[in-house]
């Protein structure tokens, strides 16, 4: 094929499997098989591997994603994301209705919406094309996810049809539906991850994942509801949602216009009703004003609009009773009483177990076995129980005595003062305990040991391979390849092996190896001192250079680090004063750990010196967006993250972020290429 053809080819391949893709994905009317879908798919991917040049910026091959991000950018909203005010109770909902009567002239009317419970996101498309995706954040500034929502197939990349702005944002809810995330947590469970508590926190977690590879594996969908820019034109909210549906943009059919509140009520109800049968999780009803004329002559409050509002569905209740209590000890040696209940159905599944909280809660509850309980279901996978019903209970029940010594290493309880639970004490040599601290040592923020999880370091220490943080380092490939863990299996089934294969045996020793580069802050964060956070390790590290002056430092000294008080200097003079703290930094000396803060490295020229320098958009790779970073420095420049008169240049990649070029623009300061810069090195 030649250059031509092979550029009208893309073109058409890129079109087509997108209109497929909105068919399946939005439409649910496929109109090709799954496998000549995936043939048209692969052939665009070889045609853009011999011809790169010719990718377009709305490839479907972007929904699988590739590109791994090491942290995401933050930025601003353009239009601030507020939140909405809410309620679960009818009273305030008209009271809601009186205000919005009082404030606008004459008729209205409402459009009740679902509630999706989910992970807020905002798109922004110029000329069609998707170019950002921020999660809400604070409101004000938000997380960039392009890379990760390019993903989701019923977002749309390009847009359909016509008549949409130049430039505007739309705003909607990532969810997980609820079949996806039962069978991901299933898979989880296999290979030896904790499953997900709920589809929310699963779709949160999926969209703050490094690998868009990754994410592209979990179903996740999104769901729009508003739109917003300076140039759109519809009078009412429902024909904003209309024209949401004609570009390509997944809407609910389950909204309503209702013209009295009495017609929400019954809205409100009859999706109480219905809503089990959806195939996601809703927490409720928006009811917004329709007219967008009205809306705005109610405007907003410094947090949330007053032409809208959420109503809540309470948390579903049972009873049931409770048969016997387990006692729980958690990461940190938190103790958790848990509840065994005789099965019972509650919103779609059987509960069996149900938290107690702690000891206080359960004193307060005054609990006893035998007892007929209220149960009911919050966000989390495990129920609370929330009261007894005291006419059923037993005459002859007696109260449940909270244990005074650690399931799980014998160890007697303790209290501490103003927290409500007991805990286990023996930080350094009970199980679960152990099994936190590896956890939190592997963590992103702290080692970044990605190819190790919470399963794996499970199965790791009940093989005893693993006791302390310092083992890890002792790991080799023939010392994990084909270790076993039996995972139990629901009633019924067959219990499950899970074993260390090739790849996993080495991608684990890998990620083990590169952590070994982490710099001293982080491996101080990593050792698990308590009180000792990301900041506290930074300002240690800063102050005290290396792990021997920390140390040798006295408290007080400790405290000339900045953001160290008393507390925190206490625990890190005690936690050096135990002789089994300064054998494991012994050992992650030896093993190889940096220890000492990094020296500023030797410049490899000062051709770049006093500049200051921007680099932005994508290099093919994010490893190559770092490796250019490192070269500003390395040749005696600044590098900066945003473009100001005081840049000197600005190294564009591909979808350089609009907002800053533009900006280059307007300041008159050049945008060069990744070639040119490579140049101006020589
Ligand atoms: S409208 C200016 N509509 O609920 C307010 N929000 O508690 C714009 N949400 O942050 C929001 N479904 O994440 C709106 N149909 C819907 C919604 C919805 C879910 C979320 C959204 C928002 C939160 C407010």
């Amino acid at each position: 094929m030649n250059k031509e053809e092979a550029k009208i080819s893309i073109r058409q391949l890129v079109e087509d499997i997108n209109n497929h893709n909105y068919r399946y994905y939005v439409l649910a009317d496929p109109i090709i098989s799954d496998y000549d879908f995936d043939m048209l798919l692969e052939k665009l991917v070889s045609l853009e591997k011999e011809f790169p040049e010719f990718k377009q910026p709305d490839s479907p091959s972007q929904r699988v994603g590739g590109s791994v991000t090491s942290e995401f950018t933050s930025a601003k909203h353009t239009y601030p994301m507020l939140s909405l005010s809410n309620t679960y109770s009818e009273i305030e909902l008209r009271e809601f209705d009186e205000r919005v009567r009082k404030l606008v002239d004459g008729k209205y009317e409402y459009i009740c919406e679902l509630k999706f419970d989910g992970l807020s996101i905002s798109l922004t498309y110029e000329n069609g094309l998707l170019i950002r995706a921020l999660t809400r954040g604070d409101g004000e500034r938000g997380d960039d996810v392009t890379t990760n929502i390019r993903t989701i197939r019923s977002i749309p990349l390009r847009l359909v049809g016509s008549g949409f702005p130049e430039v505007f944002e739309v705003r909607g809810e990532v969810i997980l539906p609820r079949p996806g995330f039962e069978k991901m947590n299933l898979e989880r469970i296999e290979i030896g991850e904790n499953p997900f508590a709920n589809p929310r926190n699963a779709a949160a977690g999926s969209l703050k994942l490094q690998d868009s590879a990754e994410v592209a594996r979990r179903p996740l969908d999104g769901y729009m509801y508003y739109a917003l820019g300076d140039s759109l034109s519809f009078v009412t909210h429902q024909q904003s949602l209309q024209a949401l549906a004609k570009w390509g943009f997944k809407i609910s059919d389950k909204s309503a216009v209702c013209s009295s509140i009495e017609e929400v009520l019954t809205f409100i109800s009859k999706m109480a009703r219905e809503r089990e049968k959806l195939t996601f999780d809703i927490d409720g009803i928006v009811i917004k004003v329709n007219s967008l004329e009205q809306q705005q002559a109610l405007g907003f409050t410094a947090k949330s609009p007053r032409w809208a509002i959420a109503y809540k569905y309470k948390a579903e209740q049972v009873t049931t009773q409770l048969l016997s209590i387990d006692y729980q000890v958690g990461r940190t040696g938190v103790v958790t009483p848990v509840a065994n209940l005789k099965p019972v159905q509650l919103a779609g599944t059987v509960v069996k177990r149900a938290s107690l909280h702690n000891a206080d809660i359960m004193a307060k509850l005054d609990v006893r076995t035998g007892d007929f309980v209220f149960v009911e279901k919050g966000g989390e996978i495990i129920p609370k129980i929330i009261g007894v019903d005291l006419n059923k209970r037993d005459l002859f029940a007696e109260p449940v005595i909270f244990i005074e010594t650690c399931p799980e290493c014998g160890t007697s309880l303790e209290r501490q003062e103003g927290e409500a639970g007991n805990f286990c004490p023996n930080e350094d040599h009970c199980p679960p305990q152990i099994k936190g601290k590896l956890e939190h040592f592997i963590h992103r923020k702290a080692m970044n040991i990605d190819s190790l999880g919470e399963g794996k370091i499970e199965m790791l220490f009940d093989n005893h391979i693993v006791t302390d943080i310092s083992d890890l380092y002792k790991l080799t490939y023939d010392s994990i390849l084909g270790l076993e863990k039996v995972i139990k299996a629901p009633e019924g089934a067959k219990e499950k092996k899970l074993s260390f294969k090739d790849k996993t045996a080495r991608n684990i020793i890998d990620g083990i190896l590169a952590s070994k580069s982490a710099p001293f802050e982080r491996v101080l964060f990593a050792i698990g001192i308590r009180y000792v956070g990301e900041t506290v390790a930074r300002k240690l590290a800063l102050h005290f250079k290396n792990i021997d002056a920390i140390i040798a430092a006295e408290p007080l000294e400790l405290q000339l680090a900045e953001n160290i008080g008393e507390k925190v200097a206490g625990s890190i003079f005690s936690f050096f004063r135990k002789p089994e703290n300064i054998l494991l930094i012994e050992k992650l000396k030896a093993a190889g750990l940096n220890m000492v803060a990094d020296k500023q490295p030797d410049l490899i020229s000062s051709n770049l010196a006093g500049k200051s320098i921007v680099v932005s958009g994508s290099f093919g790779s994010s490893k190559r967006r770092k490796e250019l970073e490192e070269m500003v420095v390395m040749h005696g420049a600044k590098l900066s993250g945003g473009v100001t008169s005081k840049t000197d240049f600005v190294v564009a990649g591909e979808n350089m972020g609009p907002e800053k070029r533009q900006k280059a623009i307007n300041l008159n300061i050049p945008v060069i290429s990744e070639a040119e810069f490579l140049e101006k090195l020589k």
